[in-house]
C-alpha cells in the first residue's frame, strides 16, 4: 500500500504492463506520473483509474532528446515533489536473427531498453529527486535470462539492463534506494498481439504449450511490481525476478 505523497513515475503507462502498474499503484493509494507518447491513450487510462485525481499524465518520446532525460526527471520532481518510485515499462518488441542483423534496429532497441532506463535511473537517483526508502523498477524480460532464437537484440538489451540494475543497486544502496528487475515471460498485451500477428496463427498455440499456468495478464506483473515498489519490499534490492507461469 502507498500514500498519496508517494509519487511514482511510470513509463509505458498508456498500454499493457506499464498501464497495469499505474492502475495498481493508484488503486493502492499512490500518486502516479504516467508517461507515454500517446496522450489520448493516457487520458483513457486516467479515466479508467480508481482515482483520476492521483494520475498525472506526461507526454514523452524517449527516443528523442535522450541526453535530456535526467534533467527531465529532475524537472518532474521540481514541479510535483520528490519521487518515491520509478517504474520503466516503456519498450518495443523485436524478433530478429543473426542473418538479418540490423545495426539501426539494434541501436533503437538498446536506446529504449538499456540507455533510456539508465538515464531515467540517473535522474531518479539525484538527491533532489528520489526519496530515501524508494525504489526503481525495470521491466526486463525472461529473454534476458533464457534467450531463444529470435531474441538476439531484444534479449541482449534486456540482459544488459539486468546487469546494469545489479550494479546500480550496489551504487545507490548506501543512500537507501532499492533497484529491482522484473522479467516476464509472455504476457497478453498489445505488444504480444503484434508478435503473434507477425509470427502466424500457430505461434500462440505452440508457445502456450510450454506455459504450465498459461500466459500472464498485465495485472500479474503489476501486483509484483507494486509490492517491490512499496515499503514492504524494504530489504530487497538488486534482484531480477522471472515471472513466467512455470515456463522455465
Ligand atoms: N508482453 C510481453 O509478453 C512482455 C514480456 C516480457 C517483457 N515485456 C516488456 O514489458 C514492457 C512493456 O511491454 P508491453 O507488452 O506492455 O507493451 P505495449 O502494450 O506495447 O506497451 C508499450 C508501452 O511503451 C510505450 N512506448 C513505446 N515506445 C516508446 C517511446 N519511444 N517513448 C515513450 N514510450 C514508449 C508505449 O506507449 P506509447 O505508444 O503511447 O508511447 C506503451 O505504453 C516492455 O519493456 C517489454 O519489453 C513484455
Amino acid at each position: 500500500m502507498f500514500s498519496a505523497d508517494q509519487r511514482i513515475l511510470i513509463t509505458g503507462a498508456s498500454s499493457g504492463i506499464g498501464k497495469a502498474i499505474a492502475l495498481e499503484c493508484v488503486a493502492q493509494g499512490a500518486t502516479v506520473l504516467a508517461c507515454a507518447r500517446d496522450v489520448q491513450r493516457l487520458e483513457e487510462a486516467r479515466q479508467a483509474s480508481s482515482a483520476p485525481d492521483r494520475w498525472i499524465s506526461l507526454q514523452r518520446d524517449f527516443l528523442e532528446g535522450m541526453e535530456e532525460i535526467p534533467a527531465w526527471v529532475r524537472g518532474i520532481a521540481q514541479a510535483h515533489g520528490k519521487l518515491w518510485g520509478l517504474a520503466h515499462a516503456a519498450g518495443e518488441g523485436v524478433m530478429d536473427s543473426l542473418q538479418g542483423y540490423d545495426l539501426a534496429s539494434a541501436r533503437r532497441h538498446f536506446s529504449l531498453n538499456f540507455h533510456t532506463p539508465c538515464l531515467l535511473a540517473q535522474g531518479f537517483c539525484d538527491r533532489r529527486v528520489g526519496r530515501k526508502g524508494g525504489a526503481l523498477l525495470f521491466i526486463a524480460s525472461a529473454a534476458a535470462v533464457y534467450p531463444e532464437k529470435g531474441h538476439l537484440i531484444y534479449g541482449a538489451a534486456k540482459a544488459a539492463l539486468v546487469a546494469a540494475a545489479k550494479s546500480i543497486s550496489q551504487e545507490v544502496a548506501p543512500r537507501g534506494l532499492r533497484v529491482h528487475c522484473l522479467s516476464p515471460g509472455i504476457v497478453d498485451t498489445p505488444m504480444e498481439g503484434r508478435a503473434e500477428a507477425l509470427m502466424g496463427p500457430e505461434y500462440r498455440q505452440h508457445q502456450l504449450q510450454s506455459y504450465p499456468l498459461g500466459f500472464g495478464r498485465p495485472e500479474d506483473v503489476a501486483h509484483m511490481a507494486a509490492f517491490l515498489l512499496s515499503e514492504q519490499a524494504a530489504w530487497i534490492t538488486g534482484q531480477n525476478f522471472v515471472l513466467d507461469g512455470g515456463r522455465y
